[in-house]
């Protein structure tokens, strides 16, 4: 089953003089690792923001399992569908690791009891000590903050997995943990994961490696 659809999916910034996004026709399945590579101003976050339905194509469509995006509740396809995993984090630095990854079971009306022992056992999936799910995010390091970040991503049940530069600032071990967890959420779980990277070693562990290019999208052989 094929989750993102593109058909020839532009997208042009309003008074800009091209396309960031150009014709761009592909598919994003579940159960897969997609890395996009490319240089800056190629176009990699404008796709990524369409994938999420943050803005919609000028031209071309979107599509989540057969159905477009222009047609969906756009708030509810990105609360219910999407996670997103940034390099900066955004985790709350006032509430506790346990808080942030409890936090959007909340938005969605999970009651707090439901929602701390499914938050205990994500974080407990990437390694996440009972210790450390007490403390605040400023009481972590780099890498571990970014595997709270992951675990609350994954809170929402969304099965797709949108990644802008998501080991960015990580170092070589720590790179190594993520791709490792992306690679089995999406093996063994069922997830599709498309991440944006700088970084080789993410590109070559992913199933697809594409790059842009002003705006459009191959295949790297
Ligand atoms: N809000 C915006 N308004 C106008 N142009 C933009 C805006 N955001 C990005 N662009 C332009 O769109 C192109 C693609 O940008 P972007 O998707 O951010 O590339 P990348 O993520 O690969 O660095 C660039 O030429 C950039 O200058
Ligand atoms: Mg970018």
């Amino acid at each position: 089953m094929s989750t993102l659809t593109l058909d020839h999916v532009t997208y042009t910034y309003k008074n800009a003089q091209k396309a960031a996004v150009l014709g761009i026709s592909c598919s994003f399945e579940a159960g897969k690792v997609y890395a996009i590579v490319g240089p800056s101003g190629s176009g990699k976050s404008t796709l990524l923001s369409l994938l999420a339905g943050l803005d919609l194509p000028t031209d071309g469509t979107v599509a989540f399992d057969g159905k477009s995006l222009a047609g969906l509740d756009l708030d509810r396809y990105r609360r219910e569908s999407i996670s997103m995993i940034f390099q900066a984090f955004h985790l709350f630095p006032l509430l506790t690791v346990m808080e942030n990854v409890c936090f959007p079971m909340e938005l969605c009306g999970i009651a707090p009891k439901d929602a701390k022992p499914r938050a205990a056992d994500l974080l407990e999936g990437v390694g996440i000590t009972k210790e450390q799910m007490s403390r605040f995010p400023s009481k972590l390091s780099g890498g571990e903050r970014q595997r709270v970040a992951i675990a609350r991503s994954l809170a929402s049940n969304a099965k797709i997995i949108l990644g802008d530069e998501p080991t960015g600032n990580l170092d070589g071990a720590n790179t190594q943990n993520i791709i490792e967890i992306l690679c089995s959420l999406a093996h063994e779980k069922g997830y599709c994961v498309i991440i944006v990277t700088h970084d080789m070693e993410v590109a070559e562990a992913a199933d697809v490696a594409l790059r842009m290019r002003d705006g459009e999208l191959r295949a790297v052989q």
